[in-house]
């Protein structure tokens, strides 16, 4: 007897249709499956095997032939355990309404018990199922909150093989999934900019930073702050729109990390990988390819913290998702497409000792490895992070009095009304200023007279290059469009100059 089953495979961030072929014959027995599988889909022979034989359905001798397609996806795995296990059971005889069984998608893993256990990637999986058009997914009982997501298809939880064979068979009922969190509800940020003292330099950066989607580089020694600022960026951004919610969770999802038995991700990501990481973790990859961090701070902030002490083949990594927001993997068998839309923020000490500049202690560095420290950060890198600045340890006096900042909400604010009008103006909402081209500089920040000649003598005086003045003007018009001014003013310019400290290091 033949069966034919569906499941998905994840390819990217989406999934495509895997049809799954089990045909019981007699003749000498074997447990054979085709079409490109890896070692875990190989491996899948036991424990369907075991599964079925624990849950007490029966697997006599017989040459069984399972067959995946289309052929030539490589497929990668265990989460064909289920719809390999079912297909045997209807293929055998032992469920009686193929109907059911060719109606649902299946996607779980098996242990040798005959338990279905979580897999990953199960969004992009049901969200493929629905738009070929199948109307339901049997899906593990954990991962169900995340593939109920996806409206108009009903997702079935099932916690054992015996129990999908059961509802297949029409022997039990199983209620489909709801997703707790599909409306727009969103959980509470755990940190606000209000526990951050003074630093008023460094505050207003940030917010300009993600007016405009600027990268940026904060310079300090420890203890200053840095990684409590990076650590509320993510807090004074908009809020993501449902699309992309979806598409972080499906993100999360794919790298096993969405928390199983929750629905929508609704916060903006924040990582902040070690230096010590590989360029393989930060732009993802592997024989089962997983998202890097790249992809995972995706649509939200990639803090790298001790930025010079990342090697250069990781930093490398970063060039290209910077510009085009998107990360490529070659591999042996081919390529994947991840998004990679972040917001960069580096941080890093002024000196190896970290003192340079310190009111109250001394740096012990010559001059000579202050140099080759700074030099670790390639200038390619640095042309592509818009915004640069100090931010100085606070004084005994600043950190111990009770005077708060300003709530990430009211700077949210703010940074909402600046994006419509960078909305208003490019007739987008994905592109911001901290992306603009330099035409779209060009167009949109045309300056009087005055501001030029002004500005020309600043910039030779800071040997800018030409990509420098351009990052100026580009964060110039983030400013003016949080100050509501229609065209760039000078007060706007000035202040985007101050964004320039290692230029101005450099000029001296
Ligand atoms: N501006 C600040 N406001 C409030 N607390 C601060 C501030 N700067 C530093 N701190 C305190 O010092 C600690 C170290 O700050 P951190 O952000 O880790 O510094 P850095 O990353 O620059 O080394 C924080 O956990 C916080 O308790
Ligand atoms: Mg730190």
């Amino acid at each position: 007897m033949l069966e034919v089953v569906k499941s998905g495979a994840v390819v990217g961030l989406d999934a495509v249709e895997v049809t799954i072929e089990v045909d019981v014959a007699r003749g000498m027995p074997g447990f054979t499956i085709v079409g490109l599988p890896d070692a875990a889909v190989q491996e899948s022979r036991e424990r369907v095997r075991a599964a079925v034989l624990n849950s007490e359905y029966e697997f006599q001798p017989s040459r069984l032939t399972v067959n995946l397609a289309p052929a030539d996806l490589r497929k990668a795995g265990p989460a064909y355990d289920l719809p390999i296990a079912i297909g045997f059971l209807s293929a055998s005889g032992q469920i009686n309404r193929q109907s059911a069984v060719s109606y649902y998608w299946l996607v779980g893993e098996l242990s040798l018990t005959g338990e279905v256990k979580p897999v990953n990637g199960v969004l992009s999986i049901a969200a493929a199922a629905h738009s070929a058009g199948s109307s339901g997914i049997i899906v593990p009982a954990e991962n169900a909150a995340e593939a109920a997501i996806v409206t108009g298809i009903d997702v079935i939880p099932v916690s054992s093989l015996a129990q999908a064979a059961r509802f297949l068979s029409d022997d039990i009922v199983i209620e489909p999934a709801v997703s707790g969190n599909r409306s727009t509800e969103r959980g509470a940020e755990q940190v606000d900019f209000a526990e951050i003292r003074g630093q008023l330099e460094a505050r207003r950066a940030l917010e300009i930073a993600a007016a405009g989607g600027h990268n940026v580089l904060m310079v300090g020694p420890p203890g200053s702050g840095k990684s409590m600022l990076a650590r509320r960026l993510p807090t004074i951004m908009p809020p993501l729109s449902a699309d992309e919610a979806i598409e972080v969770t499906k993100i999360y999802s794919l790298g096993g990390q969405a928390k199983h038995g929750r629905g929508l991700i609704w916060t903006r990501p924040y990582r902040a990988p070690h230096h010590t990481i590989s360029a393989a973790g930060l732009a993802g990859g592997g024989k089962q390819p997983r998202p890097g961090e790249i992809t995972l701070s995706h649509r939200g902030v990639l803090f790298l913290d001790e930025m010079a002490e990342f090697s250069q083949s990781v930093l490398q990594v970063l060039r290209q998702p910077i510009e085009s927001k998107i990360v490529t993997i070659s591999r042996a068998n081919g390529r994947v497409t991840y998004p990679a839309d972040f917001m960069l923020v580096g941080a890093m000490n002024p000196c190896p000792c970290g003192y340079l500049g310190d009111r109250q202690r001394e740096c012990a560095c010559t001059v000579g490895r202050i140099r080759s420290y700074r030099s670790k950060l390639s200038g390619p890198l640095l042309d592509r992070i818009d915004i640069h600045i100090e931010v100085p340890r606070l004084s005994q006096a600043e950190l111990m009095g009770t005077s708060t900042g300003e709530t990430s909400a009211a700077i949210k604010d703010r940074v909402i009304k600046a994006r419509a009008a960078q909305a208003a103006r490019f007739g987008s909402k994905t592109v911001l200023n901290g992306c603009m081209s330099a035409k779209q500089v060009r167009q949109s920040c045309s300056l009087s007279e005055s501001i030029v000649s002004w500005l020309a003598r600043i910039v030779e005086r800071m040997a800018l290059s030409a990509r420098g003045y351009d990052r100026v003007l580009k964060v110039a018009r983030t400013i003016a469009d949080i100050a509501g001014h229609e065209s760039v003013e000078l007060v706007d310019v000035a202040e985007a100059i101050q964004y320039r400290s290692a230029d101005r290091q450099r000029a001296y």
